[in-house]
């Protein structure tokens, strides 16, 4: 038994990553992994994005996709349980036994229900359930600590209640309770326009595109024409490149928007590359996915088999 703390986190299989998403979350999460601190379990959590992806071949296009971009951004499967939540039963099996312990309205006041009622929209049960499902991944595993960011905080005292309700209800104490770890707020990514980037805005650059895609969104960077440092350019250029050396180049080529957004594209271009070249890799050889997660379900099971023997135990149906 590894005495380390265990870290579990689930990663929503939706595509289309751009480097807002790497330098707002993905890159402070993979060193996070990357700390020898934890053991961490990461996984694609495939049965939640059903509540809004109903299209087969979208779902196995984005689980690889989403596998490949955190090996790609330097994620090691060696450090790593790296599996797909579908492919352990029992994380939905502990949600059903969750579920009886749950209340409507306990799950009414979280913010992700609330949000969908204020808006008028009709949640289909599992998003509605969402937060118990979650309770699962998390529980399964004697997660110490779960990274995510800030708007998952209420998930995970969900997570909590979840642990003191059944430990009570079964007099065991056969679930402990995680802590949150909430991510560090980097600043907001901008986009072409200025505004954050969002794959919702149209405005961002590909994490994984090919050189000419990068040209062509950095070529539609918003100036204005007043003549001083193109803001849009500069703060994008900060990303991948010292201030230091930018206060230079911008002072040189000032008013050269042209110019700027050449050297922005060689840079960005530059920084990429690494990843996109294993990115590429892993797209050419389909047996390096399927080894992560094969490998990652096996032990992955195994530690939420032994959990699920305690809970049949503890409830009385083993
Ligand atoms: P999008 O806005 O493109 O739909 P998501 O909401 O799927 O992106 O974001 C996934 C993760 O990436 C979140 O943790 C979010 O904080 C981070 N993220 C997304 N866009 C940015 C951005 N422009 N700047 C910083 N972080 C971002
Ligand atoms: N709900 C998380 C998100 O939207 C993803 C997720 C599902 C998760 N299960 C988890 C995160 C368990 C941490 C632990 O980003």
């Amino acid at each position: 038994m590894s005495a380390k703390p265990i870290l579990v986190s689930g990663v929503k299989p939706t595509g289309d990553l751009h480097i807002g998403n790497y330098f707002g979350a993905m890159r402070q999460f993979v060193e996070l992994t990357k700390e020898g601190k934890y053991r961490p379990f990461i996984f694609v959590a495939d049965y939640h994005a059903l509540n809004t992806m109903q299209d087969a071949e979208e779902m196995r296009r984005r689980t690889r996709e989403i596998v490949m971009a955190y090996i790609a951004i330097g994620l090691d499967p060696k450090d790593v349980v790296f599996f797909k939540q579908s492919e352990v039963p029992a994380h939905t099996e502990l949600a059903w036994i969750f579920d009886t312990l749950t209340t409507m309205p306990y799950l009414m006041r979280a913010h992700a229900y609330k949000d969908a009622e204020a808006k008028n929209r009709e949640i289909s049960v599992g998003t509605f359930n969402y937060p118990i499902l979650m309770a699962a991944d998390i529980l399964l595993y004697d997660a110490a600590v779960v990274p995510v960011g800030q708007d998952q905080k209420q998930h995970i005292e969900i997570a909590r209640d979840t642990v003191e309700k059944f430990n009570r209800a079964y007099k065991t104490d056969v679930f402990t309770l995680p802590e949150p770890y909430i991510m560090p707020d980097v600043a907001v990514v901008p986009g072409t326009d200025g505004q954050k980037m969002s794959k919702s805005y149209g405005n961002v650059i590909p994490l994984f595109g090919t050189t000419d895609e990068l040209t062509k969104a950095v070529m539609s960077i918003v100036t204005d024409s007043s003549g001083v440092r193109p803001e849009n350019v500069y703060n994008m250029h900060k990303l991948v490149r010292s201030e230091e050396e930018l206060g230079m180049i911008y002072h040189t080529d000032a008013g050269n928007y042209k110019r700027l957004k050449e050297l922005l594209i060689e840079d960005i271009d530059r920084y990429l590359a690494p990843m996109r070249a294993k990115y590429e890799e892993l797209q050419s050889d389909s047996s390096i996915v399927d080894d992560v997660l094969a490998r990652g379900r096996i032990e992955a099971r195994a530690i939420a088999d032994a959990k699920m023997e305690q809970v049949r135990q503890a409830i009385g149906v083993a």
